[in-house]
């Protein structure tokens, strides 16, 4: 038996092209035999190199066979746990566009490579090329950097606002935003919101009376209480990526309108830290559809952050909220002349928790008919926030219900570091802060 393998694996060497040097150790590969060149390596390329490459925004590079060898231990870890590649959508319950998770069976394929002495295989074995679609800002129309660096005043969260020059005398539609982190230590989150011109006084004003660049602000780029119309026009959170908005769509902003940018930064990270951030976005003169970011949460939640009450000590603590958004509290807040009485489309998601969050989901319940689910997400990651596009928009219809769902773990074994030191756990409450929570999820919607 031994010896017809070994023939088998002669035969097979002498026929692979020019029988190259080191033939013998390395067998032509298969399902039960993969090595670098011919399986792992297209995999590596496709599917981490974008981030774990030179420049890159992870911490180390997975280049080389060696470099991913020596990463044995933690990389079978993060992709049975899902954790990395950072795509944490559930594929079972709908296509997402961007998904670049892997399969089970890319998987299994890792775990035999390793299991088999990770063989290096030949140039000449070297397997196709895989290519998946990446999230793109496709071209930058209008930049905003900060003008000066900003110091955090506050530990360890401060909110900054910042007006934004818009210098447009003409309607634009906003296609695409992306936003470079000054310093990713301590950017916790940046929001665009949009205030039309009809209120635009109000704002100039906090920034006036409020002494250095910008003004604080927490939540809202005002006070809860100001009678001030607001809209989204783009979020950034860590891991975020820049990217054009769905085909054809696009934000209005209207001339006078006042762009704020809201800077989170929790410097516990980086004490002593700056930043200075910049946004970047595409534009267009007229798009076929209108878009809008409908915030889903419970308002309530906002006014009395009491009524969001996450036990401490309960690895299981569940808040949800659902209503149906037309005519809703938060839709007639946010979606200056969006009518939403004959439904909407949904096309992208973007959910938000904070650090003791576990699962989130956010589904569309029609009065007749079954749950659709928009977003699962199974193992939330503070780290990795994204915006995930459906790969077919989602229809809410006239009456539908939306419901956003959220777990958290609130025990002992899943608190926050800070200061060397895990925090003990605490009564949560719906909060601003990096260490209070939040359970919301912006959906991109359009009308038509
Ligand atoms: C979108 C960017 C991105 C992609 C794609 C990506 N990574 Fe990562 N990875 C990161 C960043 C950033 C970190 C460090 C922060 C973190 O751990 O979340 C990281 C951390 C890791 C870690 C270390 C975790 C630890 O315990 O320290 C491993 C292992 C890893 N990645 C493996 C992979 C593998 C294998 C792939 C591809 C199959 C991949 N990553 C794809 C960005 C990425």
């Amino acid at each position: 038996m031994l010896s017809r393998l070994g023939l088998l694996a002669a035969l097979t060497c002498s026929l692979s092209a020019a029988a190259s040097a080191g033939c013998a150790s390395d067998p032509a590969p298969t399902a039960a035999r993969p090595n670098w060149q011919a399986d792992i390596k297209p995999i590596v390329d496709a599917h981490c190199n974008d981030c774990h490459t030179k420049g890159g925004i992870a911490p180390f590079e997975l280049g080389s066979r060696e470099q991913v060898v020596a990463m044995k231990a933690s990389i079978l870890s993060d992709l049975h746990g899902k954790r990395m590649p950072p795509f944490a959508a559930d594929p079972k319950v709908r296509q997402y566009r961007f998904d670049d998770s892997l399969t089970p069976a890319q998987v299994a394929l890792f775990e035999k490579w390793f299991a088999n002495g990770a063989t290096a295989g030949t140039l000449a074995q070297a397997g196709p090329a895989i290519v998946l679609e990446r999230p793109t800002l496709s071209k930058v129309d209008f930049k905003f950097k900060m003008p000066n660096v900003y110091k955090p005043a506050k530990a360890p969260d401060d909110y900054r606002c910042l007006v934004v020059d818009w210098p447009y005398t003409t309607d634009k539609y906003v296609t695409g935003f992306g936003v470079t982190p000054g310093n990713a230590k301590i950017a916790h989150h940046a929001i665009i919101f949009s205030i039309p011109p009809s209120d635009a006084d109000q704002i100039d004003k906090f920034d006036k009376d409020d002494p250095g660049e910008g003004y604080e602000c927490y939540g809202a780029p005002f006070p809860a209480k100001a009678n001030i119309q607001m809209a989204f026009v783009g979020e950034w959170a860590p891991g975020t990526q820049g990217v054009d908005y769905p085909k054809g769509t696009g934000i209005k902003v209207t001339p006078g309108t006042r762009l704020v940018l809201q800077m989170h930064y929790n410097t516990a990270a980086d004490p002593g830290g700056s930043d200075q951030t910049e946004i970047s976005m595409a534009l267009a003169d007229s798009v076929e559809r209108e878009a809008w970011f409908l915030p889903w949460f419970n308002m309530a939640w906002f006014f009395d952050s009491t009524t969001m009450k996450v036990t401490a000590g309960d690895a299981k603590a569940e808040q949800e909220f659902e209503a149906v958004p037309h005519g809703s509290q938060v839709a007639t807040l946010t979606l200056s002349g969006a009518d939403l009485s004959a439904g909407f489309l949904v096309h992208a998601v973007l959910p938000h928790m904070h650090t003791r969050g576990r699962t989130i989901d956010l589904t569309a319940l029609p009065a007749v008919g079954a749950p659709d689910i928009l977003i699962r997400i199974l193992n939330w990651d503070f780290n990795w926030q994204r915006l995930y596009f459906l790969a077919q928009p989602a229809k809410v219809h006239q009456g539908d219900k939306v419901r956003v769902r959220c777990q958290w773990d609130n025990s002992a074994a899943n608190q926050p570091i800070v200061d060397g030191k895990k925090l003990p756990p605490k009564e949560l409450h719906w909060g601003e802060g990096t260490y209070d929570e939040m359970c919301l999820a912006f959906m991109y919607i359009t009308i038509k």
